[in-house]
């Protein structure tokens, strides 16, 4: 297993470049489903999940060419030839549920395993099965799998979300394209990423109103066409390396960055001391005077402060000028990093979902653990910032979410190196 050592080099400063954004791209892939004609999407990010979610869509029958080194990919559903997503591939990639939709909709039937839970939380599915049988869908849960059938197609109907939900939402909309008659998503979520989809699919034909809205219209269509979509930049991408010369003292451009896609984000930072100012490439970030000042976050879906962002977040707060409080209401167990920053000096302190950080002058190197996504790439910044030397294990959990980070952040003068075996 590869671990990544850094050893803390002061202020970063270069540029960065933003890929394509990893959340979107997981819910665009399977839209290729819908349609006989190819989708081919641009920007695409180069990541571990992306080549999960390609070999999962190529056993349903989905013709899979990578162009331009990995950064357009090419989907033709001409036939499809299985309906079934596998335990052993969705067990390592949750959003592989999102065929589930788009093949009841194209096929009128799917067998998609259950996920099961992941690190941060039990994470179920029940509302987008919920949000599938108001379409018509039938839905039998056996053996670890979900068993759908719309023998005579999908029909548009109401539903309501009780809770904001992304990957639910895209279901739903994947579904509703070629549903008969009017869908109307109620408490939809507004992510970025959903109005990326939504795009693409008006795109692919399909009659789409209110995207970006809590209330979201889809009026089917007989059927879809091909397309070709640029993925919309990666906000959790972009946000996390923010961090980097916000908690390194530094300057750095982010090609590509949009600070409308993490608005919540920059004001954030602004109120933590963070300089942050629009360029013609994307968004500049400096932090030169003096430490970050203490600010209390609280994780909401958007245009809320994400949830993804969260731990790097703490990251930047351990070495704040007070104290900081950060509580995570969309996932159960979202802070498995606290640990493993407190390895590096950190002071906090987690009470349920709450998580109350005492900034300490500065944070001393150590080997670490990755243990989601999102933790490990806090664990880099710890690091970045740290006296001395960092280890961080498991890495591969990087790997799924960031592309070349060694890269990227050499390039700006940090000191890390990947150590494979
Ligand atoms: C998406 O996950 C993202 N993943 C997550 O990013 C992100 O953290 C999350 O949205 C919230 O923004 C992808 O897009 C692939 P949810 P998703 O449905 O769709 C509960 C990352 O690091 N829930 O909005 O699974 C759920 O357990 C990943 O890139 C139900 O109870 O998130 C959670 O507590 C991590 N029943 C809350 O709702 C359901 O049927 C929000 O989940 C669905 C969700």
């Amino acid at each position: 297993m590869d671990s990544i050592r850094i050893r803390g080099n002061g202020p970063l400063k270069g540029s960065v470049p933003i890929a394509g954004a990893k959340n979107a791209c997981l819910a665009l892939m399977p839209a290729s489903l819908l349609a006989e004609e190819p989708l081919v999407l641009d920007n695409a990010p180069r990541l571990s999940d992306i080549a999960t979610m390609a070999v999962l869509l190529e056993s349903l029958g989905v013709d899979v060419a990578l162009a331009d080194s990995g950064l357009t990919l090419s989907l033709h559903a001409a036939d499809i030839v299985s309906q079934k997503a596998h335990y052993d591939i969705v067990r390592k990639m949750r959003a592989s549920v999102l065929v589930l939709g788009p093949l009841l909709a194209r096929t009128g039937s799917a067998t998609v395993s259950l996920p099961g839970g992941c690190a941060i939380g039990a994470r179920p599915v029940d509302l987008h099965l919920k949000g599938l049988e108001a379409l018509g869908a039938t839905l039998e849960l056996k053996n670890g799998y979900i068993h759908a059938t719309a023998a005579r197609g999908l029909t548009g109907a109401p539903f309501t979300f009780p809770f904001v939900s992304v990957g639910a939402t895209e279901n739903m909309l994947l579904a509703a394209t070629l549903a008969r008659g009017t869908t109307v998503l109620r408490n939809a979520a507004l992510e970025p990423e959903i109005v990326d989809l939504a795009t693409c699919l008006r795109k692919m034909g399909a009659n789409i109103s209110g995207d970006g809205t809590p209330e979201i219209v889809v009026e089917g269509v007989e059927r879809m066409h091909g397309t070709r979509h640029r993925i919309v930049a990666d906000r959790i991408e972009m946000g996390t390396y923010m961090l980097a010369p916000a908690i390194t003292g530094g300057d750095v451009e982010l090609l590509g960055g949009r600070r409308d896609l993490l608005e919540s984000v920059c004001l954030t930072l602004e109120n933590a001391g963070v300089e942050i100012e629009d360029t013609a490439r994307g968004l500049r970030v400096s932090r030169t005077n003096g430490r970050i000042r203490a600010v209390n976050v609280v994780t909401e879906p958007y245009p809320g402060f994400p949830t993804d962002l969260q731990a790097q977040m703490m990251a930047l707060l351990t070495t704040a000028d007070d104290t900081s409080v950060l509580t995570e209401t969309i996932f159960e167990n979202r802070f498995m990093h606290a640990q493993e920053l407190r390895r590096m000096g950190a002071r906090i302190d987690v009470r349920g979902g709450t998580a109350t950080v005492t900034g300490v002058p500065y944070l001393k190197g150590a080997p670490v653990m990755a243990t989601d996504l999102r933790a490990s790439v806090s664990l880099i910044l710890a690091g970045l910032a740290a006296k001395g030397e960092t280890i961080i294990s498991r890495v591969y959990h990087l790997d799924r979410g960031y592309e070349r980070v060694e890269e990227k952040l050499s390039a700006c003068g940090a000191i890390i190196d990947r150590m494979t075996g």
